[in-house]
This record gives C-alpha cells, structure tokens and sequence, in this order.
C-alpha cells in the first residue's frame, strides 16, 4: 500500500535502509540477548537434521554481531571455517578478537554473491531476516542463498512469525490493553510498508521451488519462562524502529511520531512489567542442495 509520505517511501527504496533497526550499541545488547532466546527456544543452533562434517564450511548470512558463529564455533572443532556476512559491520567485533576459524566480512545479500564465495558452503544460515524481505527482493535473496551453497549442502533459516504474535496476560486480571491495541497497529504500519510474512509458512515448498531437496519447517515449543524476555525484545525493536525510522524520515500514519511511538511503547512496558506478554512463534525451516551424481 502506497502511503503517500515521501519521507518513508523514498528511504525504503535502498537495501541499507529497508533495514528498520539501528546497530548501536543498544541494538547490539538486543541482538545478543535475541540469541540466547532463539538457543533456549529451539535447543539448538543448527537443526539436528544437519551434519556438520569435521572439514565443514559454513556461513551466517546477515550476521549482525556474529554471535551465531562465535557460539557456533565453541562447539564445533577449530577445523569448521565460519564466515559471518552482512552488509554492514558495524556489529562486528574487532577482527583480532574473533576465534581462528570464523571471519566475517560486508557482502548485501540482495547481490549475486561475489564469484569466489559461489557453491563454497556445507551449511548456509540465516536468521532474523524477514524485516528485509520484501516481494521484490525475496526471490533474488533466494537464489543468492542457494549459490552459497556446495552440492548436498544444507540452507537453515531461522524466523519468527512477526504478524501472528499473540498478546498474553500472565495473571488473571493482569491488562493488556495497550499491549493488544500496540500490537495490531504494528502489524498494520509493517504491513504498510510492504512487509508481510505470508512466505514463512510456505517456505518448505519455496525451497523445493528453488531447488533444495526434503524441506522441512520445525515449530519449536515456546518456554513461557521466556515470554518477558521476548517481550522486551519486541519493544526494544519497536523503539530502534521509533529513532531510526520515524524520527529519521518522518511520522507515519498509524503509529505517529517516534516520540508518540516511544510513548506508547512506555505503557507497552508496564502492562510487561505487571503480567502481559508478546509471545512470537520460531520458525526453522531446513532444506538440502541436491548432491551430485556419482
Ligand atoms: C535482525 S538482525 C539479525 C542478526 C543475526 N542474524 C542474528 O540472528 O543475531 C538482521 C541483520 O541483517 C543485516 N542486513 C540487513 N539487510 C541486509 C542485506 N541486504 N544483506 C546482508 N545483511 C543485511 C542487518 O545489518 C542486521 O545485522
């Protein structure tokens, strides 16, 4: 739907900034705090339907802070090379400081990977993306994650379901009202900025579409311990959204000025404090490059 604010519409046009989310030092804390719950949620980094071969190569497409490799890689034998990729690293710990086997370097996902990085991979992960995905851009990202990959190699993509979010109340009588109400102008305002995640429950037959052989999605059981985390990972979202979007480019309609977003985020917080919750779903979807003739 075409909002008619040219502020908001003309910034969405680039890769960088159809990327809503800062990466300050703020940005960076949810990020890595986002890891621990994705690792307590699903009980594991890479699916256990993926071997990961002494001499494995793999890759974490929009890496942000890198922590999926760097965890990834206490676990693994120094011989498994990560590489990290994203198209800024402003999240990126100092270079010096990362373990021998993972790099991490700037490549936009949205362009044909550079020649020397084509059919190089045993596994291929991506996660927390959908923020980027738009119609436009979904089939290319794709097909530039299947080039990753070696034949018989693996492509994991980890996602929550954003736009099926459920508003919970701990306690009996605990409100959730302007949690409930934040929630549906959320999903409206991404809806109207061209984000929806119809594709997510689809994505087994979209890989079998590009390709990748036996896909499957696992729907992970939430913890409900977990459920204030997430929520204030949803909030501390919405408040990069409020300082990156909307002060930046302008007030949308549904959800105001950032200041009036962060506002409203303050009563999100204390419904949070006192029982409600934002419970989002984890996706993990896995699909196999087929092997080569022998
Ligand atoms: C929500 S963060 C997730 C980070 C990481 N995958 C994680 O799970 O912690 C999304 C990441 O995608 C990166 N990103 C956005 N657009 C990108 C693009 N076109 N190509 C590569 N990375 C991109 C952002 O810079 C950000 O680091």
């Amino acid at each position: 739907m075409a909002l008619g604010i040219p502020g908001i519409e003309d910034a969405m046009a680039s890769s960088r900034d159809r990327y809503w989310l800062d990466t300050n030092s703020h940005a960076s804390a949810r990020l890595n705090l986002q890891h621990f719950w994705n690792q307590l949620s699903c009980g594991y980094l890479i699916h256990p339907d993926i071997p990961v071969a002494t001499n494995a190569k793999v890759a974490d497409v929009g890496t942000g802070t890198g922590l999926w490799p760097i965890s990834l890689s206490t676990t693994l034998p120094p011989s498994v090379q990560l590489h990290g990729f994203d198209i800024s690293d402003a999240q990126f710990p100092p270079k010096n400081w990362l373990p021998e086997n993972v790099n991490m370097d700037t490549w936009n996902a949205l362009n044909p990977a550079p020649e020397h990085l084509i059919g190089q991979y045993d596994v291929v992960n991506i996660r927390y993306f959908g923020l980027v995905v738009r119609k436009d851009n979904f089939d290319g990202l794709l097909r530039n994650l299947v080039s990753l990959l070696k034949p018989g190699g693996f492509l994991q993509w980890t996602e929550i379901n954003i736009p099926e979010q459920e508003i919970l109340s701990g306690q009996p009588g605990s409100p959730a009202t302007a949690t409930s109400a934040f929630s549906e102008d959320g999903m409206e305002t991404i809806a109207t900025l061209g984000v929806n995640f119809d594709w997510l429950r689809n994505l087994p037959e979209i890989f079998h579409d590009f390709g990748l052989t036996g896909a499957r999605q696992f729907r992970p059981k939430p913890l409900a311990a977990l459920r204030p985390m997430s929520s204030y990972l949803a909030i501390g979202g919405w408040e990069e959204f409020s300082y990156n979007v909307l002060d930046k480019r302008g007030p949308h309609p549904i959800l105001g000025t950032g200041q009036e977003l962060r506002q409203r985020l303050h009563e999100v917080r204390k419904e949070i404090q006192a029982g409600a919750a934002i419970e989002q779903l984890h996706y993990v979807t896995v699909g196999r490059h087929p092997a080569e003739e022998a």
